[in-house]
């Protein structure tokens, strides 16, 4: 393999505040409460926060798919906007670290949060740069092995056997229909290649390597090893292979292509901050109260994106990596926020409970009056995003921001503003000392080939699909 050369040495000059023109910026703000507007001026956005057609794919951004990501120039206008240089960002909801990656390249320090162990995974992969020379030899030395491995498994299948001629230690994982997904000779190939980055003895390596592993899996389209087409939109469809994927050319060319993206991002983070992965539930913040500086997060819609569908593609294989069991996994699928596996009788419960909020209350009673298990998921999708919400507050500094990037959902033809019950929701959590308080409500368009969420039209845009930006302020008492 041709030898590269050191990656040019970032143009963004370190230790200094990244420049940031705000001479063009305006307030873009929904007047749809008194209030809200009457905070306008305090802080500025840019005329355009859609960032239509804007190029999403630099640094680690797209290594992994992932639905719903916002785009990185979101999260990197909202840093710049609500933070200085070295100071701490948390995403509790990080996804695919979006946040994360952009203020490593923004010199902020961040924490991420996410129940999915896939998505921890990619997160933490994605913003911890890595030594160029390191990675270039542990992966080249990583292929030559692999590319040996292969060789065994191909003689041992011309000489009639198996995986069991060459590796008798490695077991194919049991999980469910998973003959179904992934041809019997791909399953032995997964299963080999596994080992083999399992053997790895860097653990950022070997992280990386699993997210590579992952990537070809989880993909758009119908690129995947898996008989299976667009992964990457959450709902599998199985797809019949036309012929046997190359498992091991799709790694290969997939390992060279992440291998530049993490060249380029590690090149480009500024070196003195870093990002940690710190847990895995929003409503349990593992920090003492005010550590940070800002918030940047955006929930699962309610009742939108089944995350453990598409991901258990990977989390299935990987089980002993993430200490999660097929089972478990299916039933963490419970305990994510915005799900629809909630039981009748749970729904039948919580919709007797009132929040005494006024437009919480009329969402969750509408609802109810069509589909009261459709309001059980939306009350328990409120009370636990109040949770959060708690969380953002105390782990704030006082006078700090919280951003909540949210859009309305249409369920069963009725509107949910979620966006505006995340206003009620919000100022409703107080601390000892503090509470927070709406200072306005951005908004955005969706740019429907980039950010895949259900469209919602009717009410909320003929059509367009819009999305808010709540930006919350915690305030003392
Ligand atoms: C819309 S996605 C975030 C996408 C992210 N902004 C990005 O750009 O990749 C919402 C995330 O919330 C996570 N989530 C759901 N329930 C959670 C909980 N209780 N605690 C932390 N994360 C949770 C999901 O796993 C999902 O990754």
């Amino acid at each position: 393999m041709k030898r590269q050369t050191m990656p040019t040495k970032t143009q963004r000059a370190r230790g200094k505040p990244v420049a940031y023109d705000h001479s063009h910026l305006r307030w873009q703000v929904v007047k749809r409460r008194r209030g809200v507007a009457e905070e306008v001026g305090r802080f500025r956005a840019p005329l355009d926060l859609d960032f239509k057609g804007a190029k999403t794919a630099y640094a680690t951004h797209a290594i992994h798919s992932f639905s719903a990501k916002f785009p990185p120039q979101l999260a990197s206008w909202a840093i710049q906007e609500f933070t200085s240089l070295r100071e701490t960002v948390i995403d509790p909801m990080a996804g695919s670290g979006t946040t994360l990656v952009e203020a490593c390249l923004l010199g902020r320090n961040s924490y991420g949060i996410d129940i999915d162990p896939l998505a921890r995974l990619i997160s933490k992969v994605k913003s911890t740069p890595m030594d160029f020379w390191k990675l270039q030899s542990e992966t080249n030395r990583f292929e030559v092995s692999l590319g040996l491995a292969f060789k065994e498994l191909e003689k041992a299948r011309r000489n009639g056997s198996g995986l069991e001629g060459v590796r008798k230690q490695i077991t194919i994982p049991e999980f469910p229909n998973r003959d179904y997904w992934f041809l019997a000779e791909v399953s032995e190939e997964l299963a080999l290649l596994k080992s083999q980055i399992l053997n790895v003895a860097d653990s950022d390596v070997r992280d990386f390597l699993l997210v590579v592993f992952s990537s070809i899996i989880i993909t758009k389209g119908k690129t995947s090893v898996a008989n299976v087409m667009d992964l990457a939109h959450s709902r599998p469809h199985y797809a019949k292979p036309e012929a046997k994927p190359d498992t091991l050319k799709l790694f290969i060319v997939r390992l060279m292509k992440l291998r530049k993206a993490m060249e380029k991002f590690s090149a480009d983070a500024d070196p003195n901050v870093s990002a940690k992965i710190i847990g895995d539930d929003a409503k349990r913040i593992a920090l003492n109260e005010e550590k940070v500086d800002f918030v940047f997060t955006s929930p699962p819609y309610v009742n939108a994106i089944d995350y453990p569908r598409a991901h258990k593609f990977t989390v299935f294989w990987l089980g002993e990596v993430f200490g999660v069991q097929p089972g478990e996994y299916t039933n963490l699928g419970k305990s994510y926020i915005g799900t629809e596996r909630v039981d009748k009788s749970e729904c039948l419960q919580r919709v007797q409970v009132k929040f005494e909020l006024r437009l919480v209350d009329k969402i969750v009673k509408e609802l109810s009056n069509v589909d009261v298990k459709q309001a059980g998921i939306a009350h328990r999708y409120f009370s636990e995003m109040q949770q959060v919400l708690s969380e953002v507050g105390r782990v704030l500094k006082f006078d700090k921001f919280g951003v909540i990037v949210v859009g309305p959902s249409n369920i069963r033809g009725i509107s949910v503003p979620t966006h505006e019950a995340m206003v009620e929701l919000g100022e409703s959590v107080v601390g000892r000392r503090w509470k927070l308080r709406c200072e306005g409500i951005l908004r955005r368009k969706l740019d429907r080939d980039k950010r895949q969420l259900p469209v919602v039209r009717g009410l909320f845009g003929n059509g367009i699909q819009t999305e808010y930006l709540v930006v919350l302020k915690k305030v003392r008492l």
